[in-house]
């Protein structure tokens, strides 16, 4: 069996909750990234769309799993302005020389995730082996079953 970490940030706990199921079905290992910056309310919206469009960085808490350790990392991050979220970016670029086989994740309320993934197949210099893409209504409804599922059994 696979060595597994998923790895992900989530403001409002979409993009937790299928990290949680991804987890409980894989047997992987999960570490939440930590910012350090407070993203929470209206004005946290409105720096976290910004700094997405702007492709900032920000700085994150200290990790505790190096993903060299594993088989795969599975990296989970909301969708934010078209973009992966600012602390998925840091992460990534962060560690972008430590990753194994990599798949993705992502929520977002409508569009955006096939740049986001691009792009983070490009910091890190690698194709994941597959992603998932669901949107928050479907993992609030737990209408993401099937996708979930499937997505397990092309990393399986
Ligand atoms: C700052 C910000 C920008 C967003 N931009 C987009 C977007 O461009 N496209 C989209 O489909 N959803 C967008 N969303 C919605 C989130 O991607 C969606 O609600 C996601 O499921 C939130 O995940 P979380 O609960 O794990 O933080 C945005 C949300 C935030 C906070």
């Amino acid at each position: 069996m696979k060595k597994i970490l998923i790895v992900y940030y989530s403001r409002t706990e979409t993009t937790k909750k299928v990290a949680m199921q991804l987890a409980e079905k894989l047997g992987a290992d999960v570490e939440e990234i930590k910012d350090t910056v407070d993203r929470k309310g209206a004005k946290g919206y409105l720096i976290s769309g910004r700094d997405a469009t702007l492709r900032k960085l920000t700085v994150l808490e200290k990790s505790e799993n190096n993903p060299s350790n594993y088989d795969l990392v599975i990296i989970g991050t909301p969708i934010w302005s078209w973009n992966m979220s600012v602390p998925v970016r840091t992460y990534l670029t962060d560690r972008k020389d430590e990753f194994p086989e990599v798949a993705f994740f992502c929520t977002m309320g409508g569009s955006g995730d096939k740049r986001a993934f691009a792009e983070m197949g490009e910091i890190i210099g690698k194709q994941p082996i597959a992603t998932l893409t669901l949107k928050t209504v479907e993992v609030v409804k737990d209408l993401a079953q099937e996708k979930i599922d499937e997505f397990v059994k092309s990393i399986n």
